[in-house]
């Protein structure tokens, strides 16, 4: 039978790997097909949500070397874009790409070579520029209603709690470079967005002040991201190690 759908994959389908999800729809022109992950229970979880007929594959590249698939979306974590990003546009496919493009700048220019050499379609997933409070705040600037932006103030909240970005790889430098990328990028991006510039000079100040003494972050391949719990305190301490501590007071 003839499929008329883009045909999509997924590499890191667990996670943010869910964002995928939406272009989902089948017979309305775009399907899911295929799924790539090192986490054998996060490839289960998307079959099983997705519901339709999906291979898995373990090793992306088997993925990549399928001439039916169109386009991908690459959800793995930061470090891996590099690698998943040159490789499936080097392959031909359309990519969308979750932020940040890379954890440095090599690795972005060759990403972006990549898109340029192969002339495949490269979209960053700077999600927060299709929010409507934020595509609100840009209409209201642009019709002048506040004048000229003289200053724009971020204050960057996890509504699951800071657990999740502080004691896995996220906080890792050599899996994110840092949290001012790994999440900071969202502001970043919005800053630009809305300010109509670019950062041309940065004054900074910070310390590691709650979380820097936690030494046993989860890595990429372990559980996937932990959310809060009210009582988690002191935070240098893991979810798991937590119970035991909890119940000795
Ligand atoms: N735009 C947004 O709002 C938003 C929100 C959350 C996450 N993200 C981005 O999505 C990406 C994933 O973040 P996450 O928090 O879901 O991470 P995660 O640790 O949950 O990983 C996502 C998936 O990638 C898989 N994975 C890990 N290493 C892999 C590898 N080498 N090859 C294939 N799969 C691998 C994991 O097993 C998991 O299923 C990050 O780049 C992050 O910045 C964006």
């Amino acid at each position: 039978m003839m499929c008329d759908d883009l045909q999509i994959a997924v590499i890191g389908v667990g996670g943010r790997g869910g964002v995928a999800d939406y272009a989902h729809r089948p017979g309305k022109g775009s399907r899911l097909v295929a799924g790539a992950d090192i986490n054998s229970d996060a490839l289960r979880a998307f079959a099983k949500r997705i519901d339709s007929d999906v291979s898995l594959y373990d090793d992306y590249r088997q993925m990549l070397d399928r001439r039916d698939i169109d386009a991908v979306f690459i959800t793995s974590p930061d470090f891996c874009h590099e690698e998943h990003a040159v490789a499936a546009l080097e392959a031909g496919k359309a990519v969308y790409l979750e932020k940040p493009i890379a954890i440095d700048i090599a690795g972005c220019d060759r990403i972006l070579e990549a898109a340029y050499r192969s002339r495949s379609k490269l979209y960053v997933g700077h999600n927060m520029r299709h929010m409507p409070f934020v595509l609100k705040m840009k209409q209201l600037i642009d019709d002048g209603r506040i004048g000229q932006v003289k200053a724009i103030w971020v204050r960057h909240f996890i509504s699951y709690g800071g657990e999740a970005y502080f004691k896995d790889w996220h906080a890792e430098r050599r899996f994110s470079n840092s949290l001012l990328l790994q999440k900071g990028a969202h502001d970043i991006d919005i800053i630009h967005m809305l300010g109509g510039g670019y950062t041309q000079r940065v004054h900074a100040m910070g310390a590691l002040t709650v979380y820097g003494d936690v030494t046993d972050r989860r890595k990429p391949e372990e559980k996937p991201q932990i959310r809060s719990i009210p009582d988690l305190w002191p935070p240098a301490h893991k979810q798991d190690s937590i119970q035991p501590l909890m119940s000795k007071t």
